[in-house]
């Protein structure tokens, strides 16, 4: 397991406790660096001969403005740098080892905020346009690595972290059960929206 992070000391902090799971890494990237996909590459080319899976889920929430056009300029920006470009880049970067995975699976995190239904709702704009595009993403990559790598859009549901807030319903340990079912889905579902092992509407 290798675990991507931009503080070192955050990276150490959950050796402890990763280590017991079983082997385990860390490479220090920021993402919104453009040497950052390189970086895990290389990182990741030295440790393992190949990647079953990728879980991109780093992500920024920057802006609660009622509409799109009243965030602050630039905001859009960095927002599509860590929830869209990046997930791209580091997948793309990534691919000739994924190609040697047992079936590769990639999982973009995404959210509900960024669904058809979720564009419809007011505030954190940029937010929902980020995961829309990156649903977009999803289904793209998919379709490119159709019977080779399945790409899914994983919804963690609203929990309690710095970017869900204290009034999220669920806790974070609900998010990774739900990530281990949609890693464990079988390899032929792909393209394909999935909050707690369920497939759900775009
Ligand atoms: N929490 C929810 O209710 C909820 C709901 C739907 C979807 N999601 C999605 O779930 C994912 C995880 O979110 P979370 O709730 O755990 O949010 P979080 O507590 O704010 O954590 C976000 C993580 O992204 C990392 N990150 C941000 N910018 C980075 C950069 N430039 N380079 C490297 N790492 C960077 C942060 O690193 P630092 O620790 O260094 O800041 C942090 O570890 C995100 O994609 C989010 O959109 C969350």
């Amino acid at each position: 397991m290798i675990g991507v992070a931009r503080d070192p000391a955050r990276l150490e902090s959950v050796r402890a406790e990763l280590s017991g799971l079983g082997e385990y890494h860390g490479i220090c990237a920021d993402l919104a660096s453009d040497t950052a996909a390189e970086t895990i590459r290389k990182g990741v080319a030295s440790i393992f001969d190949g990647l079953d899976v990728i879980v991109n889920n780093a992500g920024v929430m920057l802006s609660h403005e009622p509409e799109l056009t009243a965030e602050p300029e630039g905001k859009l920006e960095e927002t599509l740098a860590i929830n869209l470009l990046a997930p791209f880049r580091i997948t793309r970067a990534l691919l000739s080892l994924l190609e040697l995975g047992t079936e590769p699976r990639v999982i973009n995190v995404s959210s509900g905020a960024g669904t058809f239904s979720g564009m419809l709702e007011p505030k954190i704009a940029s937010y929902r346009l980020s995961k829309w595009s990156l649903n977009g993403l999803t289904m793209l990559q998919a379709k490119e690595w159709a019977g080779k790598i399945s790409v899914l859009a994983f919804d963690p549901g609203w929990v309690r972290t710095d970017l869900g807030g204290p009034k999220a319903p669920g806790v974070p340990e609900d998010s990774a059960a739900g990530l281990l079912k949609t890693i464990l889905l079988p390899s032929s579902v792909t393209g394909q929206f999935v909050k707690d092992g369920e497939i759900l509407p775009f």
